[in-house]
């Protein structure tokens, strides 16, 4: 490499900040990009954020509340279909911000893990269920923006 511009020591300075910068921003990856953030983007990291009012989401509420589309009412014992949609309007799915998991509850009782790649998915889930008693049903995804989100369904079980 030509240095004949550049005295060696001023050479070496920049060629360590270069790599240092390169470093840290391919070695986080998903990490938060630089910019100044308010205290309320930092809080969403702090909680599991819900809908303030689930019938009429609002702001950030809108892409990133799960909605969870399961029937009111099914038998003990026969499986049905649940299908997790993260958002009321679909959450993007690109590489500086994407939705990467989602959790699936019923009560508290873990059921499965939903691990999604920004560019190649959408997220939207399927899965079949089969519960003995009545439970709601609980997704959590996590936005690598803004944080942790919960939506939530009753599911009344029948004999
Ligand atoms: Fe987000």
């Amino acid at each position: 490499m030509d240095t004949s511009g550049l005295n060696r020591r001023e050479f070496l300075r920049k060629g360590a900040a270069a790599a240092i910068t390169a470093a840290l921003s391919t070695a986080l990856p998903g990490a938060m990009p630089a910019r100044a953030q308010d205290k309320s983007e930092t809080d969403l990291f702090r909680q599991i954020n819900r809908a303030k009012d689930k019938n009429k989401l609002q702001g950030l509420e809108l892409g990133h509340v799960p909605q969870i589309h399961a029937p009111d009412s099914i038998k003990a014992g026969v499986p049905f279909e649940a299908e997790v949609r993260v958002g009321e309007k679909l959450h993007e799915m690109v590489p500086s911000h994407y939705i990467d998991w989602i959790d699936l509850y019923a009560d508290d009782i873990f059921l499965t893990k939903f691990i999604l790649t920004p560019n190649l998915t959408q997220p939207v889930c399927k899965i079949m269920i089969t519960l003995d008693r009545s439970a709601t049903l609980r997704a959590i995804e996590h936005c690598n923006l803004h944080g942790l989100w919960e939506g939530a369904r009753p599911i009344t079980v029948t004999p």
